[in-house]
């Protein structure tokens, strides 16, 4: 079995350094005891170098990076930027970014520098709506194909997937809850794509994760019936007593 991982996107919150640094601090103090679980706070650029010297326990986590390495790309932070601050995980291809025009391609560049950097890509995926004839599928799948394109199968597995159904999150208005049930087949077609991309063994030892509003009250419920190796909360990793109770509850499964 793959190691369980809980995951916060804390997106552009908290709007000072001083409420992230009580956040996190108020998160870390209450993991002592955690053992199995693997846990990642992605918190805005500006918050790493200070939050680093928090916790040993909490992994950091960008929210993006740029494809290029070094150079005249005004306002971008590179892959090995983040890799020199601590950095060991990278969201790419969130559904808010991809709203602000990022495409699978740029994605693809994205994934590509994040793996030259040793930092493990955590690739959101998911459809902005569901449709009787099942057309998500094949959304998720060109998402999946484009963005891991030209990527050597043997890192394929160092990539952490995110399904993040876009109407499910809760940026989205008239937004409606996904059910584990959502989550497996997705998960299961997940590791269909990743098996006929790369090979089953390499799908198989595939973190796949879930992504759309996650909450203390329905976090057992995609772990346990999911068919994920964990959960990317947004909303709810910003109240760290919310937060801690997801990572307990992947911690008791
Ligand atoms: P919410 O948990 O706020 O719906 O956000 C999900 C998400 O976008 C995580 O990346």
């Amino acid at each position: 079995m793959l190691k369980k991982i809980v995951i916060g996107n804390w997106k552009m919150n908290p709007v000072s350094l001083k409420d992230a640094d009580k956040l996190f601090s108020s998160a870390a103090k209450s993991i002592s005891k955690v053992r199995k679980t693997e846990i990642v706070i992605c918190p805005p650029f500006i918050y790493l170098e200070r939050l680093r010297k928090l916790s040993k326990k909490i992994n950091l986590g960008a929210q993006d990076t740029f494809w290029g390495d070094v150079g005249a790309f005004t306002g971008e932070v590179s892959a090995e930027m983040l890799y020199n601050l601590g950095v060991k995980y990278t969201i790419v291809g969130h559904s808010e970014r991809r709203a602000l025009g990022e495409e699978n391609i740029d994605i693809n560049k994205k994934l590509k520098a994040l793996l030259s950097a040793r930092i493990t890509p955590i690739l959101c995926v998911g459809e902005t709506s569901r449709d009787e004839s099942h057309e998500y599928f094949n959304v998720v799948r060109t998402q999946i194909k484009e963005c891991l394109s030209g990527i050597n199968k043997n890192l394929i597995s160092k990539i952490i997937i995110a399904y993040e159904p876009v109407w499910a999150i809760s940026s989205t208005p008239n937004r409606r809850d996904a059910t584990a049930l959502d989550s497996r087949e997705m998960s299961v077609f997940i590791r269909k794509v990743l098996s006929d991309i790369a090979t089953p063994a390499i799908a198989k030892d595939t973190r796949v994760i879930y992504g759309g509003s996650v909450s203390e009250r329905d976090a057992e419920e995609f772990l346990r019936y999911g068919g994920v190796d964990g959960v990317l909360s947004g909303r709810a990793s910003l109240t760290a007593e919310k937060f801690v109770k997801i990572i307990k509850i992947a911690e008791s499964i």
